[in-house]
């Protein structure tokens, strides 16, 4: 593992889910554990970089020599990756970033009624990633993609809609890897590009995704 890879680079990464809240007590989540982000986090901090993590609520340690902000919702992780964006190079977007979010966040804890069914009113959140990627001077960015067929194709198709420069793309459709697990196995793809990476340790992933993205930014 080449040290000071990205020495003088300044790394943005989003991890974890998002928590969407419905009134004070009660929230819209997911499964996510943070671990594949918190992973590349230290591999960025141990290729040299200087490691920005943008968290939702997990739990996980902060990684040694980073700066850790934690929020909860996308609004809030948007909010906190668009701060100092001009100075990111690398902005790697591994978040599950919750798609919807309720459209009004009840002042009191909502009361149960008499109905059987209750509706709840969700709105669109913001594409983080998208949002770095359709600025000016964006950074080189990286974002995930879980699919669970077409695994390539999907990613191609994100990578053009999104103006990304890397996908990192899971079969979710495998129950050995991805969201929960210690290990991962993905396939890379840019725009000239499409590699697998087998599975092994999400650090070890990590550290072959931070490879890759160093080779890219140098090009
Ligand atoms: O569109 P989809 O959710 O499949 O895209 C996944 C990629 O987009 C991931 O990199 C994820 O972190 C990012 N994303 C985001 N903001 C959203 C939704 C997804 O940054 N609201």
């Amino acid at each position: 593992f080449d040290r000071g890879l990205l020495s003088g680079k300044r790394v943005f990464i989003t991890a974890g889910p998002t928590r969407e809240a419905l009134d004070p007590v009660r929230y819209i989540s997911n499964h996510s554990s943070g671990k594949m982000g918190y992973a590349l986090a230290e591999a960025a901090v141990d290729a040299g970089a200087q490691v920005t993590l943008i968290s939702g609520p997990v739990n996980l340690p902060a990684p040694r020599r980073c700066q850790r902000i934690m929020v909860e919702s996308a609004e809030q992780m948007l909010a906190a990756s668009l701060e100092n964006i001009d100075q990111c190079d690398i902005f790697i977007a591994s978040a599950a970033v919750a798609d919807y979010r309720p459209s009004a966040v009840a002042e009191h804890k909502l009361k149960k009624g008499k109905e059987e069914i209750m509706e709840l009113h969700l709105i669109k959140n913001p594409d983080i990633v998208a949002t770095v990627a359709a600025l000016d001077h964006k950074p080189f960015t990286v974002g995930f993609a879980a699919e669970t067929r077409d695994v390539i194709h999907y990613a191609q198709d994100k990578l053009a809609r999104k103006n990304l420069d890397l996908i990192i793309a899971n079969d979710v459709s495998r129950s050995d890897i991805g969201f929960n697990s210690d290990d991962n196995a993905v396939t890379v793809v840019g725009h000239d590009l499409v590699e697998q990476l087998p599975l092994c340790s999400k650090r070890q992933l990590a550290s072959k995704i931070i490879n890759m993205i160093a080779a890219k930014q140098v090009d």
